[in-house]
């Protein structure tokens, strides 16, 4: 069976004020009257041979999951607690664990909480297309067409196609947060992708992989759960294991290194709505209606306002003669920066430390 397993740890500093430690952007309502965690578990929902969920998130945000699930009416497999996040590698490894258990040939399809895919049908016919190939022992990828030198993402240089499994290619090389120069000429160069951040992996094949690559991980992911507990539908990993795990994204720890990695490339109206450049770009596209690039949330009056995103939660937001801006009001915390400065947000959060 195919399993959908929802990663929902970040904390989204770059949207910040909005997103929050305890309240964050993938619990929120963003792009539709959905949470972004309500969308991505709703676009796995007709796929061929799915299983329930599994979430895996946050030890503080198990309450807020599971409402969002059972108000669209899903109930998960299971709820996987971090003690504190370690990154998206024990996070996945302690998922794939889990199912070993459950379903040794089964097929765990990674899906970052806080993307947005405009064409969910283009999705699942990439994910038909990915199973074929993860049944048969291939850890698929799946790579969207770059449109900017963007340093933010994991690049994805596909080879030939791989016989008998139509639409999916082998991986030449896999290159993670590459430095500008580097993501220039890859974003560039034909047969070159974007890594979506979702993963379509064969549970066996994938743990092989972990093993022979990441042993000291794969231990500290199976004694978090030889040590962890079942309470009601969430899994408590144990912190002290757990938190011996080294931090690593998947991307690095198993992505880079791998010869069995493959990839489909997919033209889904892709989006990681990671900063506010990006949702301000995601909202202007849905919502064709707003005028002069403005996009406007709450209470908020406007003249002479030009390309500026303002959002009001709570109160009233007047601006005059401005372009270009982002403004964000919210109970305790103002933004002000510029549209084009905004995706660096996450930077200055840092230093506020407590105060986030
Ligand atoms: N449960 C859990 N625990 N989830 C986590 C953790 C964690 O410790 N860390 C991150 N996540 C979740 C995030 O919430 C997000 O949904 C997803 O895993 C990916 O993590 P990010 O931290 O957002 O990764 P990234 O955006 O920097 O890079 C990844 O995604 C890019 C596309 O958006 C990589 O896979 C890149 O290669 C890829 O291009
Ligand atoms: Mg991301």
């Amino acid at each position: 069976r195919l399993w959908p397993v929802l990663l929902s740890g970040g904390a989204g500093t770059r949207l910040w004020p909005l997103s929050r430690k305890h309240y964050p952007k993938q619990l929120q309502a963003l792009l539709s009257d959905r949470t972004m965690l309500q969308e991505t578990v709703l676009r796995t929902r007709d796929l061929a041979g799915v299983a329930p969920p599994l979430v895996v998130c946050h030890q503080e945000q198990r309450f807020l999951v599971t409402e969002q699930l059972a108000a669209v009416g899903l109930a998960p497999q299971r709820i996987v607690l971090e003690p504190s996040g370690r990154n998206t590698a024990p996070a996945l490894v302690v998922s794939a664990l889990l199912l070993a258990g459950e379903d040794p040939q089964g097929l765990l399809l990674a899906q970052p909480a806080d993307h947005h895919i405009a064409d969910p049908e283009a999705f699942r016919a990439a994910v038909a297309q990915a199973a074929r190939a993860a049944r048969d022992g291939w850890l698929v990828t799946f790579g969207v067409r770059p449109t900017r030198p963007e340093t933010g993402y994991g690049y994805i240089q596909a080879g030939a196609a791989i016989d008998g499994f139509e639409g999916v290619r082998a991986v030449l090389s896999f290159v993670e947060k590459p430095e500008a120069a580097t993501a220039a000429r890859l974003a560039g160069s034909p047969g070159c992708y974007w890594n979506s951040g979702v993963f379509l992996l064969p549970v066996g094949p994938f743990l092989d992989e972990v093993r022979r690559l990441q042993p000291d991980l794969l231990a500290a992911c199976e004694r978090a759960i030889a040590e962890g507990r079942e309470d009601l539908e969430f899994f408590r990993l144990d912190a002290e294991a757990f938190e011996s795990a080294p931090a690593l994204p998947i991307d690095k720890a198993i992505m880079e290194l791998s010869g069995r990695v493959a990839v489909v490339p997919v033209e889904m109206g892709w989006r990681d709505v990671g900063s506010w450049p990006v949702l301000h770009e995601a909202l202007r596209t849905l919502r064709p209606t707003e005028s002069d690039g403005n996009v406007f949330e709450g209470d908020v009056e406007a003249e002479s306002v030009r390309n500026c995103h303002i959002r009001a939660d709570g109160r009233l937001v007047a601006a005059l003669g401005v372009e270009d801006l982002t403004i964000v009001v919210t109970d305790d915390a103002v933004l002000v920066a510029r549209t084009d400065e905004a995706a660096r947000v996450g930077a200055l959060v840092e230093r506020l430390g407590r105060r986030n």
